[in-house]
């Protein structure tokens, strides 16, 4: 591509490239050049668009980025009704829907589920002509929406322009716009930060960054659509004659519909794809509230057509809800490793996210005060996906009149030392150290732990009993205990004695990282506790280092390094650290020089099952090659070891011409690394 060509042609092969990339990235998740080749490419266009504002078309990539504010939003008309959908709540009420179905039919009429997930945000249209997005607008009443087209332009996975050449002159498509929970969690953050009021929940953050007449202020937010059905095509069963082939036009008109979207022959299909999707919600990157299930042929569709404001084709199943209503009903305060104390919401238990609730953490104090929350207030709990129960709102105008204010303690509820907030922190700490009971106990848990010495069958309830009875008062304690003792507690047997022995004296054989990790220097994670072992190399050089020395390793700053020099520096802790050295803890010698940085600046992707070790094991030994091993594949991954079964990471992989490496071969290089 000559840079010679006129602005004009230039501008229009830039808008190409960019709608390309852009789909690649934001659609498929395969990028193809680097975040800075796109950019360069942008910035280029931008040049020419500023120099010559007539070539500024309204599909140009730059109009992502928002455009001037709006004193308010157009109505717009739907020419199709944007229907809604009725519910069910069990299977039975499913089944009852599906007989319903098969009773309008006649019995040689055969069909299919379309199964889809019901994702929680905001239901859109947007409308194409010749191609190009010219209107987007929001349900409203179903008849009439606002014209937020401004607002969907920002959207990266909303195409400004279509791909291919077979879409009709004039397409309708609508889905749902929605936040994914780590946009919405980066969006509560930076308002926490801002001391400005916070979203309840994705949803309405969606809501609330659509609604913006501020275009500007969308673009800031990173929201996606996920389209779900065709509204307006002439022809459509000339197109397509099924809801998913309908789905698979759009992905080729380049929408991001749902991956998992799946058709099935009955109802017990249908049943089986809710428990499976059932299983999968805490762990999907996207609030989903049910199941959709649509008669997947377009012929069935119009035979049993529509009632009232929904189809007869189509029923959502809901799951449990995601955020209830409960009261308040005492708060207690935890100490946490590190002093940190933290108020634990103690509730009347309510069913929430699909499990009962009793407690909720509220964070800190600044967060009690921001929510303005009383003891006997009604909240609203949130419960979603792998993150621990929310107090999201106080719903004020039912506060009884007895409701008490939530009283900030001045001493540690376990060991009354008095507690300190350090300058521009949020975290209450108690200043006892190790002094404090608390600590130390959640100290032992953190020590045990899976990511730490993993030893296995050292649960939390049996560190409490442990130190309750007075066996063990530091980490070091754990390796003299003895099979009588242990069998001498409630609730233990002398098996799972002698396995708990078996198991204390297995986590001796460890790794540096892992010992660093475990010994829980505040601010030292794995990443950190992994650094610090390669650079340092052994214990002794790094418990010698002094805070310029910290400062040199990759990710210490001031702070950290601070609180390594102090924990060092405590006379107690460097005699356990001997204690536990002396009874047998040992790690592989890390070998420096080449060897030991086999990887160093890779990007691994670890995927499928593997048989000679787990992949934490192989995750670990790569890291300790220095490489870094990410969850998903990208551009930027060097190479990908797929075990057996391995799906849709390695076909990725594949596609995008990255190294691919099977058990064997992965092997085959954590030998050569020394680390087999
Ligand atoms: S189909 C005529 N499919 O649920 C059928 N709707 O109560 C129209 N929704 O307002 C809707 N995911 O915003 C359909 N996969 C999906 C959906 C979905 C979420 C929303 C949609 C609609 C509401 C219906």
């Amino acid at each position: 591509m000559t840079k010679t060509s006129s602005p004009e042609s230039r501008a229009a092969v830039l808008r190409e490239q960019l709608h390309l990339y852009n789909h690649q990235y934001y659609v498929l998740d395969q990028p193809s050049v680097p975040d800075v080749e796109y950019d360069r490419l942008f910035r280029e266009l931008q040049d020419i668009e500023a120099q010559h504002p007539e070539l500024r078309t309204p599909d140009s990539p730059t109009q992502r980025v928002g455009g001037e504010p709006l004193s308010a939003f157009k109505t717009v008309r739907h020419e199709i009704p944007m229907l809604s959908l009725d519910n069910v709540f069990s299977e039975q009420e499913l089944r009852d829907f599906d007989r319903r179905v098969r009773s309008r039919l006649a019995d040689q009429e055969t069909f299919h589920y379309a199964c889809e997930p019901k994702l929680d945000g905001i239901a859109a249209s947007l409308l194409y002509v010749d191609g190009v997005l010219v209107r987007g607008a929001t349900r409203g009443d179903g008849q009439q929406g606002e014209d937020i087209t401004q607002n969907v332009r920002t959207v990266a996975s909303i195409p400004l322009k279509l791909q291919g050449d077979d879409w009709p002159d004039e397409l309708e498509v609508r889905g749902e716009i929605y936040l994914p929970r780590a946009g919405f969690e980066k969006i509560n953050a930076q308002a926490r930060q801002n001391d400005s009021k916070l979203f309840v929940n994705p949803r309405n953050a969606a809501a609330g960054s659509l609604r913006q007449l501020d275009s500007r202020i969308t673009a800031s937010r990173p929201l996606e659509m996920c389209c779900y059905s065709v509204a307006l095509a002439e022809d459509q069963q000339q197109l397509f004659k099924s809801h998913s082939e309908g789905l698979q036009k759009l992905a080729q008109w380049g929408f991001l519909v749902s991956p998992l979207l799946n058709v099935v022959d009955d109802i017990e299909g249908c049943l089986d794809y809710y428990q499976s999707l059932l299983a999968q919600r805490d762990g999907l990157a996207y609030d989903i509230d049910g199941i959709v299930f649509k008669v997947n042929e377009l012929s069935v569709q119009d035979t049993l057509g529509f009632v009232s404001r929904a189809p007869r084709w189509a029923i959502a199943h809901k799951f449990p809800a995601q955020e209830e209503i409960t009261t308040l009903k005492e708060v207690e305060f935890q100490v946490g490793r590190t002093g940190a104390i933290t108020p634990v919401a103690k509730l009347e238990p309510v069913f929430v996210g699909g499990v009962t609730v009793s407690n909720a953490t509220l964070h800190n104090f600044d967060e009690v005060q921001r929510l303005g929350v009383m003891i006997g207030d009604d909240i609203i709990i949130r419960r979603a996906g792998d993150v621990i129960p929310q107090i999201v709102q106080v719903v004020e105008d039912r506060r009884p009149a007895d409701a008490r204010a939530i009283q900030i303690p001045e001493h540690c509820p376990v060991c009354e030392s008095p507690l300190e907030k350090a300058p521009g922190e949020a975290v209450l700490r108690c200043t006892g150290g190790l002094i404090c009971g608390a600590q130390r106990r959640e100290g032992i848990k953190h020590f045990a732990s899976r990511k730490a010495m993993d030893i296995d069958g050292l649960g939390d309830k049996l560190v409490d009993q442990l130190v309750d009875s007075g066996l063990i008062e530091t980490i070091a304690d754990l390796y003299s205990l003895t099979a009588p003792q242990l069998a001498g507690l409630e609730r233990m047997g002398q098996k799972s004695a002698d396995n708990l022995i078996a198991a204390l004296n297995k986590s001796k054989d460890t790794t540096l990282p892992r010992f660093l990790f475990a010994l829980g220097i505040r601010e030292v994670g794995e990443a950190t506790a992994r650094n610090l072992a390669l650079h340092f190399v052994s214990l002794e050089n790094l418990m010698a280092a002094d805070q310029e020395a910290l400062l040199v390793v990759d990710d210490v700053g001031p702070i950290v390094a601070s609180h390594i020099a102090a924990f060092f520096a405590v006379e107690h802790n460097r005699d356990v650290v001997a204690a536990l050295v002396a009874a047998g803890i040992r790690w592989p010698e890390i070998k420096t020089g080449s060897d030991a940085q086999l990887l160093s600046g890779q990007t691994w992707v670890l995927t499928g099952n593997l048989e000679a070790m787990t992949r934490a094991e192989a995750k670990e030994k790569l890291q300790a090659l220095g490489a870094k091993v990410a969850g998903s594949v990208s551009a930027k991954t060097d190479c990908v070891a797929a075990g057996s079964a391995a799906g849709s990471k390695l076909a990725k992989a594949q596609s995008l011409g990255i190294k691919t490496l099977d058990e064997e071969g992965l092997i085959a290089v954590l030998k050569e690394g020394g680390q087999l």
